[in-house]
């Protein structure tokens, strides 16, 4: 195995976090890993990074023979790479076959020591029993540098001789290229890219012009491993089977595969972990199904008898598109589990963004603005499944900026920085910290994103982190007739796209807001009542002579914290609310009580829901 250069050990002794940020096979500057460097990563012109290949091999000596051969014949550029193979040791349960058994092992073995590597290290680690695929592969890898990649290759597959050369220039382009560089990527797979597992493992559908795009699934046939996710992953992994957790992920097909093959298989606990955190792997879409890898689906733990190669293998000969064209980063389009576009990363500060990004939405009637002021990330993000259960996609969160805040968006939630988003529209006195402050820059968020989705012809609902949807409020079904809409008492608001509208949240309103605003700034708690943007704008409203629909919040709305409820009785209600008092606890057992906490220990959604699109 690779390891440590034995004159850098003493560094360990001296300091853990040295070591840990030092990398060992170079002898440029001590890069660090990514997260934990913003401006990662150094300008390396030629990164010297270390290239593993793992062959996971068991009694496939034919298989493991095409797939040497293929992994030998491709094109290194002169890189050294190194050829692990872990060969895993058959059955030992039964004892009247065992001849065969044993003469397959020592054939395969020959054939390993025969198999001449000539671009690096070639170990072959031998299993004294067998651990079958889960094993395999968690235990083929662990890597010790933030510049070491692992391929693993099933012994059933078969490369292109292109494929190294695709996947150096990946790595240079999306790993040691800091405006391509994402904390969310994973790795690449080389397959064709198959199926929708959140959709019963539906074909997955793509046009013709996408090379490169990002997609949530891992891909066992041809996968290459980042350094940093594989090892999250690791920990992640003996954490959850130590504590007796189950990858169990509702509407997902690999569930079902989970529930079959149990722990014979290692995809349902990696897709679980790659949900957990919101992570991406690149594929490419070759076209004419084919691919830097294939996989010939012999007989073994997948497949009850052969199969056949899923797809057509790229080489040199059929070329005609260029391979290492790589597009930037933020050019790629993202998918999830459901194969659903995604974008990752939007955090809007100003209200020219909020105005761009408006018009980039895809369904253009009506929007929901949501006050995570005061949330807390668990309740945020159970809010956020039950946005997915709904098929709620025209949102956006905002917030005081914060880590949440942005990991909310690096997982391809819309947010709006409010402290930059108030400076950008001149409101810097309101930006600075103090009692108040944070309630006071919401009510002025929420004033001009609603005048800005009115000037875009979008009707726009305004609700508070402290409420649960239990419908579709931007269904057309749902939608108030009047120009303005409040339930009493409850920081939920409505305002229509229309004309009428429009003639009244123009700039003298918006700035009657700001100094009513503006008064209630330094005041002491006793005007937390007076603080609601809800009571502060329908006084206005009604002052200007609009015409707004108010409506008894029970009517509207079931509240939690005391009595009783039951899921008959919020069966005809919009929403389920609390005091934002409320403890965490509390609110996550009344929700429990009524099917609506959806999320796990991670604070990831319990299922995955796809719709129609
Ligand atoms: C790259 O690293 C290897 C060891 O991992 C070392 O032998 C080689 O000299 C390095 N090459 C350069 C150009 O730094
Ligand atoms: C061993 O395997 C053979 C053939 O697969 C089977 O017929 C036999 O019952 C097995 N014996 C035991 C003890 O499991
Ligand atoms: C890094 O990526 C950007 C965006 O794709 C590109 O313009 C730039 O040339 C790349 N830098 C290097 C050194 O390749």
């Amino acid at each position: 195995m690779v390891g440590p250069k034995r004159h850098f050990l003493p560094l360990i002794l001296i300091s853990l976090a040295v070591f840990i940020f030092y990398n060992f096979h170079h002898s440029s500057l001590p890069p660090s890993f990514p997260e934990s460097n913003p401006t990662f990563p150094n300008p390396i012109r030629s990164p010297n990074f270390t290239f593993v290949i793992k062959v996971l091999a068991f009694n496939r000596l034919a298989a493991l023979s095409r797939c040497l051969r293929s992994l030998a014949a491709a094109d290194y550029l002169s890189d050294r790479v190194h050829l692990h193979i872990h060969i895993d040791h058959f059955v030992s349960d039964n004892s009247s076959h065992l001849d065969p058994k044993l003469l397959e092992a020592r054939r395969i073995l020959d054939f390993v020591d025969g198999f001449h590597w000539i671009f690096g290290d070639k170990v072959v680690h031998y299993r004294t029993a067998n651990v079958g695929l889960q094993a395999q592969w968690l235990e083929a890898w662990w890597p010790t540098s933030e510049h070491h990649f692992a391929f693993v290759v099933e012994d059933d597959l078969e490369v292109s001789s292109l494929y190294y050369v695709f996947v150096k220039t990946l790595i240079f382009n999306f790993y040691y290229n800091a405006s391509n560089y994402s904390p969310s990527i994973f790795g690449v797979s080389l397959q064709r890219p198959r199926f929708v597992p959140g959709k019963h493992g539906n074909k997955l559908q793509l046009d013709d012009k996408t090379r490169l795009f990002l997609y949530q699934l891992v891909g066992t046939w041809g996968q290459i491993l980042f350094p940093k996710p594989w090892k999250e992953f690791r920990l992640w992994y003996d954490e959850k089977k130590a504590k007796g957790n189950r990858p169990f992920l509702e509407g997902m097909v690999t569930t079902g595969w989970y529930k079959k093959m149990g722990e014979r298989i290692w995809t349902p606990w990696f897709i679980k972990f790659i949900q957990s955190r919101g992570y991406f792997n690149i594929y490419t879409n070759l076209l004419h199904d084919r691919a830097l890898s294939v996989s010939h689906r012999d007989a073994g733990v997948n497949y009850g008898k052969t199969v056949g190669p899923d797809s057509n293998l790229l080489e040199e000969r059929s070329l005609d598109l260029n391979l290492l064209e790589m597009q930037p980063l933020r050019s790629l389009k993202w998918f999830d589990f459901c194969f659903r576009e995604v974008h990752p990363g939007k955090v809007v500060s100003s209200l020219k963004e909020l105005g761009s990004w408006l018009s980039s939405l895809q369904k253009r009637d009506s929007f929901l603005l949501v006050n995570l002021f005061g949330v807390s990330d668990a309740v945020a993000r159970n809010l956020l499944c039950h946005f997915e259960r709904l098929d709620i996609r025209n949102y956006i969160l905002m917030g005081p900026p914060s880590a949440s805040l942005f990991d909310l968006a690096r997982r391809g939630h819309p947010v709006i920085d409010v402290d930059k988003f108030i400076s950008s529209v001149g409101l810097h006195k309101f930006t600075s910290q103090g009692s108040n402050f944070e309630a006071i820059k919401g009510i002025l968020a929420k004033t001009y994103v609603i005048k800005k989705c009115i000037e875009n012809r979008y009707s726009v609902w305004v609700m508070d982190g402290s409420m649960l949807l239990t419908s579709n409020l931007l269904s057309q079904s749902e939608a108030p007739n009047d120009d303005f809409f409040v339930a009493n008492n409850l920081e939920l608001f409505y305002a229509k796209s229309s004309f009428s509208s429009q003639k009244i949240w123009v700039d003298g309103f918006v700035s009657k807001v700001v100094v009513t605003a503006e008064s209630l700034t330094g005041k002491d708690s006793s005007t937390h009542d007076r603080l609601s943007f809800v009571y502060i704008v329908t006084k206005l409203l009604e002052q200007n002579g609009a015409r707004i629909r108010k409506v008894d919040e029970s009517s509207y709305g079931a509240k939690i914290g005391s009595g009783s409820v039951s899921e008959s009785s919020i069966r005809d209600k919009k929403l389920v609310y609390w005091s934002t008092e409320m403890e965490l606890d509390s609110i996550q057992k009344w929700l429990g009580e009524l099917n609506l906490w959806s999320i796990d220990t991670d604070m990831s959604c319990t299922a995955v829901v796809c719709h129609e699109s």
